[in-house]
């Protein structure tokens, strides 16, 4: 039977990324105690107000259709969000989608197709290799140095973009590094997007989980407003990840356009779940400062446990739910090593190289479970260092 030219361009991704991850689920549906770090899930429930929101929506009937845009009340709740980032932002400017995921293949969708190029720093999330291909455009890497913070560098921007490039899209806080963008940084590459007349999509679905600096979006930088397009949702700053409820706010030209795809894809959202954000958005509720204040933690406890071990290096996050290990000292890249961690220590990390070849000699750690298992988990990856030194020791005794 043949398929389109769409799902054949998807089919080989995916199932490498995640092969680990997947033996490591494997390993626990069999009885096995693993220690998962692969993931990342905020490991604290929607707060039970807003479930009962959602709950009292349904029962007052908000079960019907709604419109390409959002909910009327969702809509003016996210004008006053983005009020002073946007001067004069209007109903117009605001689209409501499933989540950030779902903005995000609608917007690169609009914006790039077959033969562009869509820059991106590397290591990237997952995802977004699936969302440029789908559209028939090119990634365009743009490697994060970890001696930069892995924050994006003009130099290498410049570097990797080509006649064919239209999009730059960029996350922060980042995911998988935990890089925070600062106003300089994405002014300098915002100036590059103005010389080559390109897009700006700003993934930004962590903006609530910064735990160290200031969260800017180019959408603060005037010069960049007609060119940039937010996506962000309330899956990491209400912990509500299931419910997916999501939005775009881009350049009312823009917004415009891409309405016919929303309506064409999504008939309009759910009035219950658009209620439920509603009153998200615009009640006082304290689950991204007891996320951030966890993660944080987590993340210099972990940060701390590594320094003592000679052969890993972790750089601390400024934001976001994970963590990254260089553990090339070891003489392994990072696939090899998570290999060996599952293996001989049922812990269950990520190999770097699934986010992108920058990341290959790197490990992600999720800072989504309690602080003791990551301790443990920190713990066994020096047993590994230890083996792993033993090993080499001995090959060189032989020789
Ligand atoms: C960088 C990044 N963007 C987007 C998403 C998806 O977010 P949403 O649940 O809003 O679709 C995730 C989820 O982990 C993410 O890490």
């Amino acid at each position: 039977m043949r398929y389109t030219a769409i799902i054949d361009r998807l089919q080989d991704l995916g199932g490498d990324k995640w092969a680990l991850h997947n033996e490591s689920r494997r390993r626990i549906a069999a009885g096995d105690e693993i220690m998962e770090l692969t993931i990342g899930e905020p490991d604290i429930t929607t707060d039970p107000a807003l479930v009962e929101h959602c709950v009292a929506a349904l029962r007052a009937g908000r079960t019907r259709y709604s419109n390409g845009r959002g909910e009327t009340g969702l809509v003016n709740a996210l004008i006053d969000l983005y009020a002073d980032r946007l001067p004069g932002i209007e109903e117009e400017n605001v689209l409501c989608f499933p989540g950030t995921q779902t903005a995000l293949f609608a917007v690169i969708l609009a914006l790039a197709g077959e033969g562009d190029g869509v820059l991106t720093g590397n290591p990237f999330y997952a995802t977004y290799e699936g969302v440029i291909r789908a559209a028939g455009a090119s990634l365009q890497s743009v490697p994060l140095r970890i001696e930069h913070g892995f924050v994006m560098q003009p130099a290498d921007l410049r570097a990797a973009i080509t006649p064919e490039s239209r999009v730059l899209l960029l996350n922060t806080p980042h995911n998988p590094t935990g890089a925070v963008m600062d106003r300089d940084a994405i002014a300098s590459l915002g100036q590059l997007c103005i010389e080559h007349d390109l897009w700006i999509v700003c993934d930004e679905v962590y903006e609530a989980l910064i735990f160290e600096g200031t969260f800017v979006s180019p959408l603060e930088i005037a010069e960049l407003r007609e060119r940039t397009v937010v996506v962000s949702s309330i899956s990491k700053s209400h912990a509500a990840t299931g419910f997916r409820s999501g939005w775009s706010i881009g350049p009312v030209a823009f917004s415009r356009r891409l309405l016919p795809l929303s309506e064409t894809m999504l008939f309009g959202n759910q009035p219950f779940i658009a209620d439920m954000t509603e009153a998200a958005l615009r009640g006082d509720f304290d689950t991204a400062e007891r996320l951030r204040e966890a993660l944080g933690r987590r993340a210099r406890r972990v940060a701390a446990a590594v320094a003592d071990l000679p052969m890993l290096s972790a750089s601390l996050p400024q934001g976001g739910m994970f963590l990254m290990i260089d553990v090339s000292r070891t003489g392994l890249d990072g696939e090899a090593f998570a290999e060996q961690l599952l293996e001989r220590h049922d812990v269950a990390v990520m190999p770097g190289i699934s986010f992108g070849e920058s990341a290959a000699g790197l490990v992600r750690v999720a800072l989504t479970v309690p602080d003791d298992t990551l301790l443990e988990a920190v713990r066994r990856m020096g047993c590994l260092c230890d083996e792993l030194a033993e090993a080499a020791a001995d090959r060189e005794a032989v020789t």
